[in-house]
């Protein structure tokens, strides 16, 4: 594969940082069920960014993660305290970022420049980056949708990408372990780096990605030799 992006522009939750990363704490509060609050609760937070597209109903991240929290809770029949409702919802500023990050942005990122693109409000996305100390990657190039007032895959969301780093699509590879994300940035015109953590059949929606790795050392593997 002829590859050579000028820049690399990273999905955040799921790609970079560990949305399970909260099932230790919500286990710690609810025991037995924190793998099922967590699933539950990642499942209701993409459900509401893409239904609140939809609708014309854009709220920031921070609200839409705190309602599908909420909505978790309740439909598992989990009554919080509001210190631990409060405690989960800070857990998303420290998630944990996946073991092979780091290297894998070190190799990245010599010859090219690094970005994320993200749901998250920039608070949520600031905090989290500088938590795993991953801003000397990425600098001021951590990309929020919020400008556009949308969620992905809405094509005005990539296309802060291109309005930022003053690029055309083609030269920009996206990675995201969110195959619809990968494929909402291949139909945009990006170059899609998908990384299938989970093992997931390809979406069918008509822009299957141009690679599919199993993890961001995977990626640097094809990209940086
Ligand atoms: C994000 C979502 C897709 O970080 O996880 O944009």
């Amino acid at each position: 594969m002829t590859t050579d992006p000028k820049a690399l522009v990273f999905d955040a939750y799921g790609t970079l940082f560990d949305v399970h990363s909260v099932t230790r704490l919500a286990d710690s509060l609810f025991p037995g069920r924190g793998p099922a609050l967590s699933q539950a609760w990642r499942t209701k937070q993409l459900e509401y960014t893409w239904l609140r597209s939809l609708m014309g109903r854009y709220d920031d991240f921070n609200a839409v993660t705190a309602d599908a929290l909420d909505w978790a809770l309740e439909s598992l029949g989990l009554a919080a305290e509001p210190e631990a409702r409060a405690s989960l919802i800070r857990a998303y500023r420290t998630l944990a970022m996946f073991p092979e990050v780091r290297g894998a942005l070190e190799r990245l990122g010599g010859q090219r420049a690094l970005a994320i693109l993200s749901n998250g409000h920039p608070d949520m996305l600031d905090a989290v980056v500088d938590h795993n100390e991953l801003r000397v990657f990425f600098g001021e190039r951590v990309l929020s949708v919020h400008e556009a007032g949308v969620f992905k895959p809405d094509p005005r969301v990539y296309a802060i990408v291109t309005a930022q780093l003053g690029l055309p699509a083609e030269a920009v590879g996206f990675v995201s372990s969110n195959g619809w994300d990968a494929a909402g940035a291949k139909s945009f015109g990006f170059r899609a780096f998908w990384v299938n953590r989970g093992k997931a059949p390809v979406e069918r929606l008509g822009s299957p990605p141009d690679a599919v790795v199993e993890d961001l050392a995977g990626l640097a593997r094809l990209l940086a030799g």
